[in-house]
């Protein structure tokens, strides 16, 4: 599952200059400045985000936990600018998600931001290479054959390129997912709850494949998950409760997790 990767060309910072892991210098890749989401108004306004405050670092891996309902979801729409906020900033790099214009948005999912849901959100017509390369198509740019080599090597996709996703099994599916994200190259990939349809197996699979295009492509990802040995994969972990971030834990274990969750009442 693992490989030596060095980025072909500068679409992304930290890649191969960093394996490691972030560098604590780096400007974020995404930064939430007091942040608020209110959903309908009046006696029905649902707060769901109350002014989150928070950095992703380049090059990093960090989930995103919290009791059901505690505004992740919302927190990471935000984030990709899959949807408006009621108040604050969003910056994407030094681009501000949240002065942007419908258009600008389309440009900045296209172009600059890679996601990963829990469907997996293949296009069932498609060979696994179609999908895969589909964003890169609609943006008009060209795959670079050594970083899709790259990607399809890690992602152990080889032999099943020319396979439908009904041919493929859940893990197969996902991984392709998460190669169609990556072989773009964008600042972020945005992940919610990549591995909530899979087996154990399978889950891993994913999350060692993410964790490697962090350490060895500086990819930078950010992941929604409910799974303490999901988030332990992770670099970092942001907690939420009732739409604020209340903590956070640095190299995360799956039990380190659990304590602090079941601190949250979670
Ligand atoms: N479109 C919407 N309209 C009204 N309320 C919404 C909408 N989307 C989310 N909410 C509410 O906002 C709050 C946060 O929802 P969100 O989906 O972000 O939670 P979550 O932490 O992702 O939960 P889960 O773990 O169950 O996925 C919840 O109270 C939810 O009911
Ligand atoms: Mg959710």
């Amino acid at each position: 599952m693992t490989s030596t990767f060095a980025s072909p060309h500068g679409g992304n910072p930290a890649a191969g200059s960093h394996p490691a892991g972030p560098r604590t210098a780096a400007p974020p890749a995404v930064e939430a400045l007091e942040v608020s989401k209110v959903y309908g108004a009046g006696d029905a306004a649902v707060h769901a985000l109350r002014g989150v405050d928070v950095a992703f670092a380049t090059g990093a891996f960090t989930a995103i936990m919290g009791p059901s309902g505690s505004g992740k979801s919302t927190l990471m729409h935000c984030l990709a600018g899959l949807d408006t906020v009621s108040g604050g900033r969003v910056m994407i790099g030094d681009a501000e998600v949240t002065a942007m214009n419908d258009k600008q948005l389309t440009l900045l999912r296209r172009d600059r931001v890679g996601f990963i849901f829990q469907a997996f959100n293949l296009l069932p017509t498609l060979t696994a290479e179609q999908n895969i390369l589909l964003p890169l198509e609609l943006a008009g740019r060209r795959p670079h054959q050594q970083w899709f080599d790259q990607v399809i090597d890690v992602v152990g996709l080889r032999d099943r390129l020319g396979h439908r996703p009904s041919e493929l099994s859940g893990g197969q599916q996902q991984r392709v997912a998460c190669a169609r994200a990556l072989v773009a190259q964008p600042e972020v990939i945005f992940a919610d709850e990549p591995t909530g349809n899979l087996d154990s197996r399978s889950g891993a699979e994913v999350l060692g494949f993410l964790r490697s295009s962090v350490r060895e492509m500086g990819q930078t990802i950010v992941m929604v998950t409910h799974d303490p040995v999901a988030a332990s994969y992770a670099d970092r972990v942001v907690f939420l409760r009732d739409g604020e971030i209340v903590t956070e834990l640095h190299r995360p274990t799956p039990d380190t997790v659990l304590d602090r969750l079941k601190s949250l009442g979670a």
